[in-house]
C-alpha cells in the first residue's frame, strides 16, 4: 500500500500527529501538502514532548524523508526556527525536501491577517494569525511569492511590488497601517535563500518517482475536513484544501496512486475558533472534556470548544476523503462519565434531518438528536487489545462505528505513541 492520506475528519485537533508518528517507522516519506504554520501536532515519544506547527510530523521518525509540496504556505522564518529547535534536541532534519513551486507567507500576510480580523468585528474568523489567508488569496490572485522566486532578485523585487502595489493603499487608506517597504521584505527574503537551496527540490516528481520504486509516501493533512476551504462550514474554515483530493492538487500526486485514506477522528468533538458546531457543550460536560483531553491550542493556546461525538460529521467525512479507516482518539478522555451522548442526526427548525445539511444557515440552527450509551470508569490507558477495553467502552466504539461510515480500524488511549489499541493494520498489511 504505497501512498496513504491522513486527514482529520472533524474540526482539527484529532491527533494527526500521533497517527502519523504511529506509522513513522513504516513509511519513507511523509507529506505536508496543505496549510502552514497553523497547525499544531503534539507528539508524545516517551518523556519527550513535541509541538510541530510547519514540518510535518514525520520529521521526527529516523530515515523517513519529510516533504513540504506545493500546496502548502512556508513562513520561512517559522521553518528556520522550528528547525533549528528539533536540531538543539537531537532530532536529524537534514533529508527535509520543499517544493520550488510553494508559496511563501511574509511579513505582509501576517500583517493583514491580524488587520482584517480585528475589522471584521463580530464577524470574526477566529485565525491564527499566521497569514494563512492572505498569502492563499495572493496565490488565487496570482500575486504570490513562490519559493523558487528567492533564487531571483529581479523577479522576486518585481514581484513583491506587483503583491503591494494594492495592499500599500489598503494598509495606508482603510487600515490606517504603516506602508509596507519593499526592500524590507525582498532583503528578508533574499537572507534565506542560500540556507534554503538545498532543501528545494520538484517535490511532485521525487514522490512519483519513490511511489514507482515501490516505496511507501503518507501525505498528513493539516487542519481538517469541517475546516476544508471547499467543503467545510465557510467561511468558518481555513482557506486551504485538508480534504484527501488536497493531496494530490497539493502535492502533484495524482488521486489513482492513493490507496488509503486514514480518518482521524476523535472520540468527542472539539473547535478552535468561530463557526457552527452542533453538539457544542456550555455546562460542566464541557468543561469535563475539555479539562481531561487537556483541549487548549498546540499553536495559539486558546481553550478549545467542546461538544459530543457528533455521526452526521463523521459520517459526512468519510464520504467527502473516501475513508477507508478510522482512527479514533482519545477514547481514554470519556472514562468516569456515566453516559455518554452521541449526536446521531440533527433537527432543523422541527424536521429530522439525518446528513450534514448543504445550508450553512440550517447547520447553524442544527439541533443535536442525541443517543446516550452507558460509560465506564475503569481507567482503559494500559489497554492495548480491543478485548482489553470494559464492555461499555467496547460497545460505544461499536455504536458509533455503525454510525460513522468507515471502520474504526484504530483506538488512542492516551497521548503516548503505545497508547493505541490496533484493530486492523493500518496500511493494510493483515489484508488478502
Ligand atoms: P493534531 O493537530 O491533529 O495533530 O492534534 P493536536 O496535537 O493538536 O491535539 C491532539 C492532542 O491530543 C495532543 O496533545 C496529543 O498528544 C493528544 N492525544 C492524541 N491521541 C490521544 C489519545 O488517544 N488520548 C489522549 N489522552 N491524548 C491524545
Ligand atoms: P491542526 O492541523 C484546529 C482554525 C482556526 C480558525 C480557522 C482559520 O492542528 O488540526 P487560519 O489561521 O487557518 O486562517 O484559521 O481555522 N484552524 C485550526 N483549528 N486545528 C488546526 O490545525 C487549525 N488550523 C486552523 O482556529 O478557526
Ligand atoms: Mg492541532
Amino acid at each position: 500500500m504505497p501512498a496513504i492520506v491522513l486527514i482529520g475528519a472533524q474540526w482539527g485537533d484529532e491527533g494527526k500527529g500521533k497517527a502519523t508518528d504511529l506509522l513513522g517507522s513504516r513509511v519513507d516519506y511523509v507529506v505536508k501538502f496543505n496549510g502552514g504554520n497553523n497547525a499544531g501536532h503534539t507528539v508524545v515519544i516517551g518523556t519527550q514532548k513535541y509541538a510541530l506547527h510547519l514540518l510535518p510530523s514525520g520529521i521526527l521518525t529516523p530515515n523517513v524523508t519529510p516533504v513540504i509540496t506545493n500546496g502548502v504556505v512556508v513562513d520561512i522564518e517559522v521553518l528556520f526556527h522550528e528547525l533549528e529547535a528539533l536540531i538543539s534536541r537531537g532530532v536529524d532534519v537534514s533529508r527535509l525536501l520543499i517544493s520550488a513551486n510553494a508559496h511563501v507567507i511574509t511579513a505582509y500576510h501576517r500583517t493583514l491577517d491580524k488587520v482584517t480580523e480585528r475589522f471584521l468585528g463580530k464577524r470574526q474568523i477566529g485565525t491564527t494569525g499566521r497569514g494563512i489567508g492572505p498569502a492563499y488569496a495572493d496565490k488565487i490572485n496570482r500575486l504570490g511569492i513562490r519559493i523558487q522566486d528567492l533564487f531571483d532578485e529581479n523577479i522576486l523585487r518585481q514581484k513583491v511590488e506587483g503583491a503591494l502595489e494594492q495592499k500599500n493603499h489598503l494598509l495606508v487608506k482603510v487600515y490606517n497601517r504603516r506602508a509596507i517597504i519593499i526592500d524590507e521584505i525582498v532583503d528578508d527574503l533574499l537572507s534565506y535563500a542560500e540556507r534554503l537551496r538545498p532543501m528545494v527540490a520538484d517535490t511532485s516528481l521525487i514522490l512519483n518517482q519513490a511511489l514507482d520504486a515501490g516505496k511507501t509516501v503518507l501525505f498528513e493533512g493539516g487542519q481538517a475536513t469541517m475546516l476544508d476551504v471547499d467543503h467545510g462550514t465557510y467561511p468558518f474554515v481555513t482557506s486551504s484544501n485538508a480534504t484527501s483530493g488536497g493531496a494530490s492538487t497539493g502535492s502533484g500526486v495524482a488521486p489513482n496512486r492513493i490507496d488509503r485514506v486514514i480518518g482521524i477522528v476523535k472520540a468527542y468533538t472539539t473547535r478552535v475558533g468561530a463557526g457552527p458546531f452542533p453538539t457544542e457543550l456550555f455546562d460542566e460536560s464541557g468543561e469535563f472534556l475539555r479539562a481531561n483531553g487537556f483541549e487548549f491550542g498546540t499553536t495559539t493556546g486558546r481553550p478549545r470548544r467542546c461538544g459530543w461525538y457528533d455521526a452526521p460529521i463523521a459520517r459526512y467525512s468519510a464520504r467527502i476523503n473516501g475513508v477507508t479507516d478510522f482512527v479514533l482518539t482519545k477514547l481514554d478522555v470519556l472514562t468516569g462519565l456515566t453516559t455518554i451522548p452521541v449526536c446521531v442526526a440533527y433537527d432543523v427548525d422541527g424536521v429530522r434531518v439525518d446528513e450534514v445539511p448543504v445550508s450553512q444557515s440550517d447547520f447553524h440552527h442544527a439541533v443535536p438528536i442525541y443517543e446516550e450509551f452507558p460509560g465506564w470508569s475503569e481507567d482503559i490507558t494500559g489497554a492495548r487489545s480491543f478485548e482489553d477495553l470494559p464492555l461499555n467502552a467496547q460497545n460505544y466504539v461499536l455504536a458509533i462505528e455503525a454510525m460513522s461510515g468507515s471502520r474504526i480500524s484504530a483506538i488512542g488511549v492516551g497521548p503516548g505513541r503505545e497508547a493505541i489499541v490496533v484493530r486492523h493494520d493500518l496500511l493494510g498489511a493483515d489484508e488478502v
